[in-house]
């Protein structure tokens, strides 16, 4: 059987993102499963605010294309998703719109969101823990999408001293969570890593 491989990556670029650590995490828990693992930073595919006339011109972007190779290189994705109110960030929304609009020759729309699987989490100090932007980014990446999410999903509390020293969670209930979901992704991930 192949290995799955699966990809990893936050919706903030910020420096010391808490949804980039968890995101790191979750890298590191894959680490010690049967896969390979991507991890990669929004930093590094800049993109434009979605605009059709800019679409219209000169059709997505080249960053765009090369995050919707990352995706359809993968069988599985894990993404770590900050709560602005209420919601998903605005980079990755627009990350996400902008992959959407990427169509390679003989695809079906959409097509690197299907024949993969998504799992997802969040960290915040809100008392939600960023909860109701996984609800919206199910939203979009399932209606939206078409993608096939995970029900299970985890949303770190008090984000900021969550993790201890060695950038693990320190509250148990979360870190099994958060390893029960991986493991499950990866789970789900063997059946597109067929040969
Ligand atoms: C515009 C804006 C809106 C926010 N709204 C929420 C919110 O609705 N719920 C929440 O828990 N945190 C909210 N926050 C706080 C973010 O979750 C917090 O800044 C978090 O650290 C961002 O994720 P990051 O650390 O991965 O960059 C908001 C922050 C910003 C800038």
């Amino acid at each position: 059987m192949r290995r799955p491989k699966i990809l990893v990556f936050a919706g903030s670029i910020r420096t010391g993102s808490l949804n980039g650590r968890l995101a790191a995490l979750a890298a590191k828990e894959l680490g010690l499963l049967a896969v390979d693992v991507t991890r990669i930073s929004l930093a590094d595919y800049p993109l434009p605010l979605y605009d059709g006339d800019t679409e219209t011109a000169s059709g997505p972007p080249d960053n765009a294309k090369r995050l919707k190779r990352q995706l359809a290189a993968h069988h599985g994705i894990f993404i770590a998703s900050p709560e602005y109110n209420a919601s998903i960030t605005p980079l990755l929304k627009n990350t996400l719109d902008w992959i959407s609009r990427v169509r390679e020759a003989g695809e079906q729309p959409r097509a690197a969101f299907r024949d993969r699987v998504f799992a997802l989490g969040a960290a915040s100090n809100g008392t939600y823990g960023g909860y109701r932007s996984l609800i919206a980014l199910r939203h979009v990446l399932e209606l939206g999408c078409g993608a096939l999410v995970l029900p299970d999903q985890v949303a770190i509390r008090n984000a900021a001293s969550a993790f201890d020293e060695a950038e693990n969670l320190r509250d148990t209930g979360d870190a099994e969570r958060l390893r029960s979901m991986l493991a499950r992704l990866v789970d789900v991930a063997h059946q597109y890593a067929v040969p």
